[in-house]
């Protein structure tokens, strides 16, 4: 399968048989300026972590033109289709899975918060564990340390986890390195950095310490794409 990284939280994953699309916030996104635009996605499948602008993004944009499904929470799904009007979605919850023909997901706690721009309420925020294809890929979503991903890492072999690391909202650097001790994956992908003042971390460094700590760290820059 081929993952794609437009910046910040935002990932296109080509499985067998579907094109998966990650919190597509791009428009928006400093860090997609020529490298994609909004209009040149075409996903099958859109998967949303929580409801906030830099994960919501272009949304109803994409689904309106593409006819993608759209995966989220209750609420965020509802929001879609109260306010939107697109009607192809896959509600969950957290600690829910779903089996849809291209593969497996599961939403998974994430410690956060999830609200729409303009207030309403966002449900819970999740991450995912993905199968397909017999690997796993873990999107940890914006999300602090907790304490039940060392339960996910003992679940779960996971080829690939794409983690949060700019700090001020979400993991940093240290915490970064704990999670990945609790889930041991593969490889780890850092995610939610650079793209504001914020969150502005040094990857190097970040990729240096989870070295030290005996991971496998890939730093993907806006609009690189890699086999896994
Ligand atoms: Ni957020
Ligand atoms: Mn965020």
């Amino acid at each position: 399968m081929q993952l794609r990284y437009f910046g910040h939280s935002a990932f296109m994953l080509n499985v067998e048989g579907a094109s998966l699309l990650f919190d597509p916030f791009i428009t928006d996104n400093p860090h997609t300026d020529g490298v994609v635009t909004a209009d040149e996605l075409n996903p099958d499948v859109i998967l949303l972590t929580h409801a906030h602008s830099d994960h919501w993004g272009d949304t109803p944009e994409i689904a309106a033109r593409t006819k993608a499904q759209v995966v989220a929470n209750f609420e965020i799904v509802t929001y879609l289709q109260e306010k939107h009007g697109h009607q192809n979605v896959q509600p969950m919850n957290t600690g829910g899975s779903w089996s849809f023909d291209w593969g497996r997901v599961k939403q998974t706690y994430a410690r956060h918060s999830s609200s729409f721009a303009d207030g309403t309420y966002g449900g819970n925020p999740n991450g995912y564990i993905l199968h397909a294809e017999d690997k796993c890929i873990y999107n940890l979503g914006d999300t602090a340390l907790f304490q039940e991903m060392e339960y996910i890492g003992n679940q779960h072999t996971i080829d690939v986890a794409l983690m949060p690391i700019g700090d001020c909202f979400t993991m940093g650097i240290e915490d970064s390195i704990e999670a990945a001790r609790r889930l041991t994956p593969k490889l780890v992908i850092p995610m939610h950095w650079g793209t504001f003042p914020y969150i502005e971390v040094d990857t190097d460094a970040w990729a240096a310490k989870m070295k030290d700590a005996g991971f496998n760290a890939r730093v993907m820059q806006p609009g690189e794409s890699i086999e896994i």
